[in-house]
């Protein structure tokens, strides 16, 4: 699904922090990035959603080589969850934040409200479907932002550091979230420091050290 081929990337003004990496990402298994701090986590999720490029070797998503294709187009088949969920939210309401998506493409009214309101039900966010984004508490800011990308219907989902500020509660409802886009067929990178989680859900875990893959584990769960 996500391939990566002799990748290498820096940023501006930087030493490189990819030299020649080479990875694949299955679709049909939960795949966790971990690491310390630094270590280029965000940065190879980035790449893995088209957000960054490589300036050297290819990243393909789908096939698609993430250098020719727009953003957008990239967008509708990877969602991609931000280390901090506020980046992605800008809608007046939470009812919005959701229909803004659907109000891009020519679908009619009724159908939006009707697609909102299943969103807002499956991801228990009825209540607060009229407030501001802004009002929300952090947890639930992070719950609107999954629920806003996957109106998009992605086959491919990427979260960076979801359970970052949650209770134990809202660690589960996002633990079942991730249980039923699993069941749906969709593919998901979880980039974590969260052992806890990491071990309820990962399948494989990638541990990224200073640029450099150190270690790939399959994990039987
Ligand atoms: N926009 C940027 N410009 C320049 N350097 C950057 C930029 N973003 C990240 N870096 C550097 O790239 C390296 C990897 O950063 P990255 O955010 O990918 O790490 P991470 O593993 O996600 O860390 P954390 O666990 O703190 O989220 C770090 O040295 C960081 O300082
Ligand atoms: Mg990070």
């Amino acid at each position: 699904m996500i391939s990566f081929q002799d990748v290498s990337f820096r940023y501006p003004r930087s030493k490189w922090l990819f030299k020649q990496l080479n990875l694949e990402i299955k679709q049909n298994l939960i795949t966790f990035i971990a690491g310390p701090n630094g270590g280029g986590k965000t940065t190879l999720g980035k790449l893995m959603a088209g957000i960054l490029k490589p300036e050297v070797g290819t990243v393909l998503v789908n096939g698609l080589n993430t250098k020719d294709v727009e953003l957008a187009e990239i967008g509708a088949k990877v969602g991609y969850l931000f280390q901090e969920p506020e980046r992605q939210i800008f809608a007046a309401t939470v009812r919005d934040e959701i229909g803004f998506v659907l109000e891009l493409h020519e679908i009619k009214q009724a159908e939006i409200t009707a697609k909102v309101d299943a969103v807002l039900k499956q991801f228990q966010l009825e209540h607060l479907a009229n407030l501001s984004p802004l009002k929300l508490s952090r947890g639930e800011k992070q719950r609107l932002a999954i629920a806003a990308i996957m109106v998009n219907q992605p086959r491919f989902f990427i979260l960076d550091e979801p359970t970052t500020g949650l209770d134990q509660e809202r660690k589960e409802i996002l633990s079942s979230v991730i249980e039923r886009l699993q069941d749906e067929g969709i593919g998901m990178v979880i980039i974590s420091h969260d052992q806890y989680f990491m071990q309820r859900h990962a399948q494989q875990i990638i541990t990224v050290v200073g640029g450099e893959i150190v270690d790939v584990a399959n994990c039987s769960t």
